[in-house]
Order: C-alpha cells, then structure tokens, then sequence
C-alpha cells in the first residue's frame, strides 16, 4: 500500500510531526517548509531530503510537492491563509492551535472546509494525555454526576521565547493575548464533558513582572478568563507567560457526585467519587501510556487525524470543535480590553 504524502511548514514544533508521521507506517514526511534557510537545511539533512523537497516559499511547497497531507506548524498569524491554501490546493491539513487571531480568520476557514470538502484538523494534542483519556471514561460513566465547575491553570513562563534580551528583538509570541492561547486550557475541558462555551468574560491583571515590556501584551503578569457553557458548567482559566510559579498545567472538574484534580507537583492527583470512597484517593496523571513514540499524545492525535483522512469523515478536533477551542480566548480577551463584561461568544456549527 502506498503511503500518503505528508509535508510540514515549520521546523521548531514541526520537529514532532516529522517524527510521529515518519515513525506511523501510513505515511512518510517528502517535503518541509521553512522560512530559515538553516534550520530548513539542517533538517532536510537530518532527513536525507533532496533539494526539490525543501522549500523556503510556502506557495514553491504547494504546488511542486506531491503532497496529501499538509501540517500546518507556523507562528499563529500565519495559520489562516496558509490553511486556506492548502485546502483550496486539495491538501487535508492538520493546523497546529489555536486557529487564528480573529473571528473573521475563523470564518474564513470554517468556510473553506465546507466548500473544498477536505479534512481539516486543529492539533491539539493535550486531550490525547493519556490521564485526561481515562478521566473521560470516569466522567462519561456518570459517576461524578454533573460537571458544575472546572478549571485550568496555564502557567507557562517563556520570558526567553517572547524577547531576546541580547538584541532586544521580540518573537510572535509578545503579541500574542496570554488567553488567545486558550486550546490546551478549554480544549481537555470540553472535551471530557462534551459541552461548549457560550459566553466569556475576561480580566487582564498588571505588567509588573516587566513594567519595561508593557507596551507587549503577552508580558502581562496573568490573564484571567471566566466562562459560562451550554450545559451550565463554569469554567475558569489563568494563563501567565511570565509566572515565576514555573511550568504548570492544572486541571480539575467538580461533579456533583465527586471530582478529579490533576496534580500542582509530582505526577498525582486526586480523584473523590461519593458513595465508592470515604475520602478522595491518589490518581496517578501521566501524560504518555508507554515509552517511545507510539505512546506519545501526537501519536495518538494523528491515528484519528488518519482515520478521519482515510473514510473522508470529520475528526474529533473538526473546524467546528477547533472553534469551539479557540473563539472562547479571543471573546475572553475582548472582554478584557473592555473592563470585563460578559460578552457572547459566537458558536459556528456545520
Ligand atoms: N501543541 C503544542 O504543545 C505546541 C507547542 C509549541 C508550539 N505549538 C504551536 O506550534 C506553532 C509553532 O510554534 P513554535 O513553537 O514552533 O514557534 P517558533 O517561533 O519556535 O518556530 C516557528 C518556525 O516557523 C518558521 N516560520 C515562521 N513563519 C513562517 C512562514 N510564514 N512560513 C514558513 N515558516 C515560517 C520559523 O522560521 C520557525 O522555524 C504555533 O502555532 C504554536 O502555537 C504547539
């Protein structure tokens, strides 16, 4: 059997999908894209590709590569017009998270799916922990009842990665709203309850971890996002790129029978289901099943993305769900900017 064809644009995080699809035995990586002439070589050496599979221009990858499948793993204001591309090219495109910057550029690409027909993906992978895939199968049993409030905490300090202190030159990722990067806090919640938000509200606290830096939004000390869901849950989300707390990625449901929390250190959390136990017990949260690549998130994320390619139907992270991972962060910070008042948020649907 042949295999289908995968190119990637973006060569930091795009360093993942040429390993999970190059180790998957469905397909293998012929082309890849990237803007720095350097990393694009070095990588094309690492991967024995000849000169007429790397490529600096996007639109050169496009169209002189025979490609099935494009990964999209660029800054994210490229995201829109290089998915669109792609799809209207024939491409299928699993796009790194979130979608876009604005509600406009998701409609633009929700609008491109349904006209080119093609798959489209958004790459989150954090649902694919292996913890958070067994706390779906806790929470779908009923045993924690209903899901009346859950949390995220997105601590994630990348002073380094939003400005180079030596040439002062700042990345992407300093204009980048702390809640726009919503997908790994609300994506895992959703899913586990299977619910969408419906209206958000924000808050933006102060620039004093870099007073200097105020002028660049993603060095606010935290941003802070509160939503209301269709089926009544409440969700709250801190997101910090400059939290001296240190990496930290915190989950937890309150049910009405019970509830799950992910750990704040080490690899075990908690888990408390009334009427089965006196007080809550440990619930070990590792995010890989087994070692190598096979057990990794990604792994598991582009076995449904091949399916889904493969019976031409709709994957679980479809253009509609990705909005759903995505729209909420962009209404949460325009709620911000105006002083925190609740404001709707747009739902797309098929
Ligand atoms: N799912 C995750 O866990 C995870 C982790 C990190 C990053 N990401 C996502 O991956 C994407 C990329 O993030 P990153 O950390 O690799 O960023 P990065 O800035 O480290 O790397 C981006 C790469 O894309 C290249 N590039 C920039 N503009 C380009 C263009 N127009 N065409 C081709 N190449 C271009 C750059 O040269 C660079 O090599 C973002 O969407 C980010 O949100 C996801």
């Amino acid at each position: 059997m042949s295999k289908w064809k995968v190119g990637v644009v973006g060569l930091q995080r795009g360093r993942v999908f040429i390993d999970v699809f190059n180790a998957h035995p469905k397909t293998e990586v012929v082309a890849i894209c990237d803007i720095n002439e350097e990393l694009l070589e070095s990588v094309g050496k690492s991967l024995n590709l000849g000169d007429g599979q790397k490529f600096i221009s996007f639109d050169d990858f496009l169209t002189k590569s025979p490609l099935d499948i494009v990964v999209i793993a660029t800054p994210i204001e490229f995201h829109t017009e290089q998915t669109i591309k792609s799809l209207e090219a024939g491409k299928d495109v699993l796009c790194e998270q979130t979608v876009a910057y604005t509600v406009s550029d998701c409609e633009r690409i929700v609008e491109a799916v349904k006209k080119t027909g093609r798959v489209y993906m958004m790459a989150e992978n954090y649902i694919y922990f292996h913890y958070l895939r067994e706390w779906k199968n806790i929470i779908d049993s009923g045993k924690l009842g209903k899901i009346v409030y859950a949390e995220n905490e997105y601590l994630n300090p990348i002073v380094p990665l939003l400005v180079d202190e030596k040439t002062g030159k700042f990345s992407w990722r300093a204009t980048r709203a702390p809640i726009w990067y919503c997908a790994h806090s609300i994506g895992p919640l959703l899913h586990l309850t299977g619910d969408r938000i419906v209206k958000a509200m924000g808050i933006l606290s102060d620039f004093q971890s870099f007073p200097q830096y105020k002028e660049y939004i993603g060095f606010v000390d935290a941003e802070i996002a509160i939503f209301q869901t269709q089926k009544g849950t409440i969700i709250k989300v801190i997101t910090s790129n400059v939290s001296p707390r240190g990496h930290l990625i915190y989950y937890s449901l309150y049910g009405t029978n019970g509830y799950l929390e992910s750990p704040r250190k080490g690899e075990e959390g908690l888990m408390f289901i009334k009427g089965e136990m006196n007080a809550p017990i440990p619930f070990p949260c590792k995010t890989v099943d087994r070692e190598g690549i096979e057990g990794l998130p990604e792994f598991y994320m582009i076995e449904d993305f091949l399916k889904a390619v493969e019976s031409r139907s709709r994957p679980p992270i479809d253009v509609i769900r990705a909005m759903d991972f995505t729209v909420p962060g962009l209404i949460a910070h325009e709620s911000a900017l105006s002083g925190g008042k609740w404001l709707d948020v747009p739902l797309f649907e098929w």
